[in-house]
């Protein structure tokens, strides 16, 4: 399973890199908003810096939301470094887009993903990764991670290659059920990879073990 981070935040990337387990970064333009990243320039210019930090996949947004508009802000983020990975929502002109961005060799990330039929078009269309955004279906008094089992099944039925990234994650339970799923990926916030790391049993037997060589060595 791939771990992703969900964030534009630089401390944040370095702080999962160094981690060791980090296998890519997914922003989106909220997510640049909340950095104060504005401007076409700046937010390219970002994307970059993000790609010199991450060893894996990064994906960047487009904003168009036509055909010909999508391919030519796609193609620019595309050029910006190899490691970008472009990201497009679900819709009409998007799908024409994924299926032209595969045909080409150019990467993506299908976006704004909320049913099974939206994830069967995404691979179809050739998508290199499909969001469902499980956190904001849950958000809804929706069973998100059945949304995640529903893709595996779809998927492992047909051989799709399209890897499922599990986004909109919002806390290390989500990380646990969606690699129970076989999710390919999961993209979330630093605190749902940190909140893996944690158990009481660790903290409690590691404080016994140092307090026990101290006895024994002092
Ligand atoms: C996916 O790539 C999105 O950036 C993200 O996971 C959305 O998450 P949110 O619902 O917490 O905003």
């Amino acid at each position: 399973m791939k771990f992703f981070i969900d964030t534009a935040n630089l401390d944040q990337i370095k702080e999962a890199q160094e981690l060791g387990v980090l296998d890519g970064v997914t922003t989106n333009p909220s997510l640049m908003a909340k950095e104060g990243i504005t401007g076409k320039d700046n937010i390219l210019k970002h994307y970059v810096d993000i790609c010199n930090i991450v060893d894996g996949d990064v994906s960047a947004e487009v904003v168009a939301t036509e055909f010909k508009e999508i391919i030519k802000e796609g193609e620019e983020l595309a050029e910006l470094h190899e490691q970008i990975v472009v990201k497009v929502p679900m819709i009409k002109d998007g799908v024409k887009a994924l299926k032209y961005f595969s045909d080409k060799g150019i990467r993506t990330n299908c976006t704004l993903v909320f049913s099974p039929g939206q994830a069967l078009l995404a691979a179809k269309a050739g998508a290199t990764y499909v969001s469902p955004f499980l956190g904001r279906l849950d958000d809804i008094s929706t069973d998100g991670l059945n949304l995640i089992a529903e893709i595996r099944l779809i998927y492992d039925n047909y051989g799709f290659e399209t890897q499922i990234l599990a986004a909109s994650i919002r806390h290390t339970m989500h990380v646990i059920d969606c690699a129970k799923l076989g999710a390919d990926v999961m993209t979330g916030p630093l605190s749902s990879i940190d909140g893996l790391l944690k158990h009481p049993l660790t903290d409690i037997g590691l404080a016994k073990f140092l307090e026990d060589y101290k006895k024994g060595n002092s």
